[in-house]
């Protein structure tokens, strides 16, 4: 089960001024949307806004009709910045994910053992954060928010830190799990291969401030082809038509 988002004149600021300027975009139930856009351009503040984790400084964003107004089980969050539980194991902050969204208790612990398996770190279940690579971190991070299957999963940059291999191997593994358990999924990359080999559409966002620059359809199925090529294309020359670098200056209003 999924959830459509919908946002609508959305305006999020920080001190005065508008970083996401009237942004209207729906999410439909199921969608991996890919958001990508110059460093500065509003896209962590778009999925904080998405997550309920800040105010709205205009506009609306509803989950399948109802407003966001706070943080929800049903959203599951991987952001850059990791934010597991410092003083749980590997394994307890995934139980915990899976008590969190319903699993019952008798499932929790083979599901928790195959999350450790799948982000490969067998032996690592017990131990804490701090006892891990920046890379293992964040693939705790990828299993603790698909656990339990969210119906809404807001990803900024999860893979960002990750060598290539690794990171091929997560988006796999995301791409395996969302087929077995769809979810709504808005996922902000800087990597243009990723976006297009994640997303459903592709929405690149100019500086901040400006309005959508490109939305793009990527076709399916899923894998390198030349039609893909065709969406890469277009995502890069979005990203590349005017000034790449959004500074407070050039949009100060
Ligand atoms: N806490 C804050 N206080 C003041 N300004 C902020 C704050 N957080 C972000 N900003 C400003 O809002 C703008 C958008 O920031 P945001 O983090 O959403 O960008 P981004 O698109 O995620 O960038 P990146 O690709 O570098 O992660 C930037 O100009 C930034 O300086
Ligand atoms: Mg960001």
């Amino acid at each position: 089960m999924s959830t459509t988002i919908d946002i609508s004149d959305l305006i999020l600021k920080h001190r005065d001024r508008a970083v996401v300027d009237g942004l209207s975009l729906t999410i439909a139930s199921g969608e991996i949307l890919v958001v990508t856009g110059p460093s500065g351009c509003g896209k962590s503040t778009l999925l904080r806004a998405v997550a309920g984790l800040r105010p709205l400084d205009g506009g609306t964003v509803t989950a399948d009709g109802a407003a966001i107004v706070g943080t929800s089980r049903d959203r599951a969050m991987v952001f850059q910045d990791d934010a597991l539980h410092p003083w749980r194991t590997v394994r307890k902050n995934i139980l915990l994910a899976l008590q969190l969204r319903g699993v019952p208790r008798a499932r929790r612990s083979a599901e928790a053992d195959r999350w450790i398996a799948e982000i490969g770190l067998d032996g690592f279940g017990d131990h804490l954060p701090r006892e891990l690579s920046g890379g293992m971190r964040q693939r705790v991070q990828l299993a603790r928010g698909l656990a339990g299957a969210p119906r809404v999963v807001l990803m900024d940059e999860p893979f960002g830190a990750l060598d290539a291999q690794t990171r091929a191997s997560m988006q796999q593994l995301l791409i395996r799990t969302l087929h077995a358990h769809p979810a709504t999924v808005v996922f902000v990359t800087h990597d243009v291969d990723e976006a297009v080999l994640l997303g459903d559409r592709v929405v690149v966002l100019g500086a901040a401030g400006e309005p959508v620059r490109r939305v793009v359809d990527v076709p399916r199925p899923r894998q390198a082809s030349p039609a893909n090529d065709g969406a890469r294309a277009a995502v890069i020359e979005a990203l590349t038509a005017h000034n790449t670098l959004s500074t407070p200056q050039e949009t100060n209003r």
